[in-house]
């Protein structure tokens, strides 16, 4: 099979897609798919071959002709966080092509990558979240009555994004307006939640061989003020895989994940995020193209559960394609 490997993206993500997307490329298996390094960059749609040559993609079809011949993809493997690949656009795209695609739905994309919304849909269905307030460019900010609200510290999150881009954590009323100025720079919308204190996990629910898998729970403890972008990706964090909790605790946060996979009809991969405050998850959001990397916690999880990258990579291809 010809995989696209998309990879790259519109937003401050673009660089961990890229590693993400070459982790996938360097684990397909090649005795039976042949991947193409896809990159979907704002001025240009390329396949980049291993010599570093690259080959523009028609994008009336999503196929690339590489030295007079035309390769037609028969699976796309989504490795995009953040706009375009996160957000529902490429997923539309794919669906009106008709081409398989690795993650979510359209719809279910641009759902989950709206913190907001997704956590709006939960509530109904008993699943915890912090307080918040939510802020559209250009909307009064009434400081006071927000932090009566939320109270001190706060977070303070572009609505849309991830990898913790923009993301404050404040501490003093003086630090609000500028936090939520760097938001506003990731995102046209702005959330604002109430500090939850406890402990941090995440959650990884994948489709797997048919099923709904829950992968072992992730605990994350951050060097930093909280998991932040250097916590992530620069080793300032302690990622405990399984994570440490007692098996009521732990059977009440897979519950929760799983239920939340459910409602928003998630397919492939998901990582979902939660503080567990006195053991109740209280969930912060989804995540539909979770990191790849080698130091991303969804790659860790599926090694705990016995999982090769090689595995994983295959089983998201065989779910939507036979
Ligand atoms: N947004 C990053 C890539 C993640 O969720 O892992
Ligand atoms: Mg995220």
């Amino acid at each position: 099979k010809n995989v696209a490997i998309i990879m790259g993206g519109y937003s401050s993500e673009y660089k961990i897609s890229l590693t993400s997307g070459n982790v996938v490329y360097q684990n397909l298996n090649p005795s039976k798919y042949k991947g193409y390094r896809v990159h979907i960059l704002k001025d240009k749609w390329v396949y980049v071959a291993d010599d570093a040559s690259e080959y523009p993609i028609d994008k009336s079809d999503f196929s690339v002709t590489v030295k007079g011949s035309k390769v037609i993809f028969d699976v796309v493997f989504n490795a995009i966080h953040g706009t375009p690949g996160e957000d529902g656009l490429l997923q539309a795209y794919f669906e009106l092509l008709q081409l398989p695609q690795t993650s979510c739905d359209y719809y279910q994309a641009a759902l989950t990558f709206n913190k907001r919304d997704t956590l709006s849909v939960l509530k109904p269905y008993g699943i915890k979240t912090a307080t918040s307030h939510y802020l559209n460019l250009g909307d009064d900010i009434p400081v006071d009555t927000i932090l009566e609200k939320v109270g001190l510290p706060c977070f303070v999150k572009p609505n849309k994004s991830g990898s913790s881009f923009g993301i404050t954590k404040v501490h003093a009323k003086t630090d609000f307006l500028p936090a939520i100025e760097t938001a506003f720079k990731e995102d046209n919308e702005v959330i604002i939640e109430s500090f939850l204190d406890g402990i941090e996990v995440s959650v990884g629910v994948i489709s797997y061989k048919g099923e709904t898998k829950v992968l072992p729970i992730t605990e994350i403890v951050s060097e930093n003020d909280f998991f932040d972008y250097e916590a992530k990706y620069l080793g300032k964090s302690q990622e405990i895989t399984p994570a440490r909790l007692s098996k009521e605790v732990q059977e009440k946060v897979e519950a929760v994940a799983k239920k939340a996979y459910e409602v928003l009809k998630m397919k492939g991969f998901s990582r979902s995020e939660f503080i567990l405050v006195n053991g109740e998850p209280h969930m912060l959001e989804m995540n539909t193209v979770p990191g790849l990397t080698n130091e991303s916690i969804l790659p860790q999880q599926a090694r705990e559960a016995g999982i090769s990258l090689a595995e994983l990579f295959e089983n998201a291809i065989e779910e939507v394609v036979q």
